[in-house]
C-alpha cells in the first residue's frame, strides 16, 4: 500500500491533499514538523483529531531538520509534543533509531501502536545497515531506512534486501535520489510494507500517489510481476514508461516498466540479473556502451552499432533497433512508392546513426548536414553519404526527397529556435523532425507553411515504442490504448 506524507504548514492543506489523493494510497503519514505553530494547543488538537476525520492509518512524525525535517527545538520539546500528540488514534510513530525514548516507546506499545524506527542519511548508504534493520526488528519495531542512492551500485545493495531480509515482514526500505527511484516503485519487490510519495517532492526522487498507483500500479507489484525498463543518463524525463506501462495493463500482462538512472552498465547487468528483469529500453548515452553485454544482435544493431532494446531470449541477452524501424514506419509506403531517393539529414549524432543507416539501406542517396563538420565526415565516410557543414544548408534547398531534422535544436523549452533557418522549402518534399515536444516545430512548421508533407517526432517515437512493446511481451501494442503522455 501506498503511504502519502503530508508536510504542509496547516492541517487544512495537509486534509485538502489526502482527500486529493485517497483513491491511491492505504496509509498517510503526517509530519507535523511542518506545521506552523507547532507549540500551540490550537494546533496540537488538530493534530490529535486528525486520524479520526480521515479513513486510513496514520503515521505520526516529527522529523528533526539533520534527519530532513524541519524541527529545530530541543528534543526534550520534540519529545513532550510527540507524547501530547500521540494521545491522537495514530496507528503508527516514527521514533529515530538515536531517539532512545524507552519509557515512551513501552507506554505506546502497551496501547497498540506499532513504533516505526528510522534511519536517514542523505549521503549514501551508512555501514551495517542491514544489521541495524535486524537489531530493531528483533526488539519489536519496524525498521524504516531512507538512504541516498549514489549509483547502481548502491542499488544492487538495497534491492539485496529481498534475500537478506526477508525474515522482517514489516520494513521500509526508501532510496532517496533519482538513482533510487526503482526502490520506491518497486518497494514490494524488496518486501516493503509500503513506500512514501506525495503530491510535493518531500524528499529527493519522491513521486505522485497517482503516478505510483495509476502509472506503475506499485501497488499492484507481486512475486510474479514481470520486471522491464529503461536505462540512461538523465532517464527521469523519459516518457517510455506512459506508452509501456498502459500498454501492458492493456493486454493484461503482470508486468511494470520502470526508469532506472545508471553510472555503469556493467553494475546495471548484474542487477538485471538479480532482479531478473525481461528486457529493458536503452536511452543516451549508453546505446554503444551495452553492445558488448549482449550475446547475440539483429543485423542492425551490428551494422548501426547502436541499440535501444536489449531483450532476455533463452538465457541470453539480445540487442534490437527499434529506432531504425520506428523512424521508417510513418514513411514506408513513400519508399514503396519510390518517392524517396534523395535525402538530406540535419545533425551527425547518436540519433542521425540510425536514420542515415535506415535511409541508405532503402537505397537513398544521403547528404549530412552537421554544426561540426568532422561529425558529418565521419558519419558520411561510415555510411558513403555525402556531407557539408550547417551553414551552407541554404545551398540544398530543394534538392532533396525528404528532409530529417535529429538534432535538440527547437526543443522545448527552445521552441522559437529553428536549426537551419537559411534552408528553405520547395513544397514538394517530405519534411520530418525527430524533436517531439512541442509536436509542431518551428522547422515543421515552416515546411507546412510550403505545403510539404511533414511527419511528427511523437509518430516516430510511438512507432519504435510500440515495436520494443513487441518485442517485450510478444504482443501488439492494444489498439485501444493511447500511450498516456
Ligand atoms: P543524439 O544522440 O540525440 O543525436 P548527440 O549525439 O549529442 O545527440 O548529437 C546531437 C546532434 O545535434 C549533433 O549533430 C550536434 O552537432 P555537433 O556534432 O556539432 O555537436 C547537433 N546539435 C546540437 N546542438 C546544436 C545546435 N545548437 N545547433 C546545431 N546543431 C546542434
Amino acid at each position: 500500500m501506498l503511504c502519502l506524507t503530508l508536510s504542509h504548514k496547516t492541517i487544512d492543506a495537509d486534509l485538502k491533499e489526502f482527500w486529493n489523493n485517497r483513491p491511491y494510497i492505504g496509509l498517510a503519514e503526517l509530519r507535523i514538523d511542518c506545521l506552523d505553530n507547532l507549540e500551540s494547543d490550537e494546533i496540537k488538537d488538530k493534530i490529535i483529531s486528525f486520524p479520526s476525520i480521515v479513513d486510513v492509518p496514520v503515521i505520526l512524525t516529527c522529523r528533526r531538520k539533520s534527519d530532513g525535517g524541519q524541527f529545530t527545538m530541543s528534543e526534550k520539546k520534540r519529545l513532550s509534543i510527540i507524547k501530547k500528540c500521540s494521545e491522537g488514534a495514530f496507528s503508527y510513530v516514527d521514533i529515530e533509531e538515536d531517539s532512545h525514548w524507552n519509557e515512551f516507546e513501552k507506554e505506546l506499545s502497551n496501547r497498540g501502536i506499532e513504533i516505526i524506527k528510522s534511519i536517514h542519511d542523505f549521503n549514501g548508504i551508512p555501514d551495517n545497515l542491514f544489521l541495524k534493520m535486524n537489531r530493531m526488528a528483533t526488539k519489536g519495531f519496524i525498521p524504516k531506512v531512507a538512504v541516498k542512492v549514489n549509483g547502481v551500485k548502491d542499488l544492487i545493495f538495497l534491492f539485496s534486501a529481498q534475500e537478506k531480509l526477508k525474515d522482517i515482514k514489516k520494513k521500509i526500505i526508501i532510496g532517496m535520489g533519482d538513482y533510487g527511484v526503482p526502490v520506491r516503485i518497486l518497494y514490494k519487490k524488496i518486501g516493503c510494507f509500503t513506500t512514501f510519495c506525495s503530491d510535493n517532492e518531500v524528499a529527493p526522487g519522491m513521486l505522485s500517489p497517482r503516478s505510483l498507483s495509476e502509472l506503475y500500479r506499485a501497488d499492484r507489484v507481486n512475486a510474479q510481476t514481470h520486471i522491464f525498463g529503461i536505462i540512461g543518463n538523465p532517464v527521469m524525463h523519459t516518457i517510455s514508461p506512459n506508452i509501456h506501462n498502459p500498454g501492458f495493463h492493456g493486454i493484461r500482462f503482470n508486468a511494470i516498466y520502470v526508469p532506472f538512472l545508471v553510472d555503469s552498465v556493467r553494475y546495471f547487468f548484474r542487477l538485471a540479473e538479480m532482479l531478473q528483469i525481461h528486457g529493458f529500453s536503452v536511452t543516451i548515452p549508453f546505446k554503444r556502451d551495452v553492445i558488448p553485454y549482449l550475446g547475440r544482435n539483429t543485423r542492425e544493431v551490428t551494422q548501426i552499432c547502436s541499440c535501444n532494446t536489449v531483450i532476455r531470449e533463452r538465457g541470453m541477452w539480445k540487442g534490437i533497433n527499434t529506432d531504425y524501424y520506428g523512424f521508417l514506419s510513418p514513411i514506408i509506403p513513400e519508399f514503396d512508392n519510390d518517392k524517396i531517393k534523395t535525402a538530406l539529414v540535419i545533425g551527425a549524432g547518436g540519433a542521425a546513426r540510425s536514420i542515415v543507416w535506415a535511409l541508405r539501406n532503402h537505397n537513398c542517396n544521403v547528404t549530412i548536414l552537421n554544426r561540426t563538420l568532422e561529425h558529418a565526415k565521419s558519419l558520411a565516410n561510415e555510411t558513403m553519404s555525402n556531407y557539408d557543414i550547417l551553414d551552407n544548408a541554404y545551398k540544398y534547398s530543394g534538392l532533396s526527397d525528404i528532409v530529417v531534422q535529429t538534432t535538440s535544436v527547437g526543443m522545448e523549452p527552445n521552441y522559437l529556435e529553428d536549426p537551419v533557418p537559411s534552408l528553405n522549402f520547395s513544397g514538394k518534399e517530405i519534411v520530418y523532425d525527430l524533436v517531439y515536444k512541442p509536436n509542431l516545430t518551428k522547422f515543421l512548421s515552416r515546411a507546412n507553411e510550403k505545403k510539404c508533407k511533414i511527419v511528427y517526432g511523437i509518430d516516430m517515437l510511438i512507432a519504435q515504442g510500440k515495436l520494443q512493446f513487441e518485442a517485450f511481451s510478444g504482443y501488439h501494442y492494444p489498439p485501444n490504448v493511447n500511450p498516456n503522455f
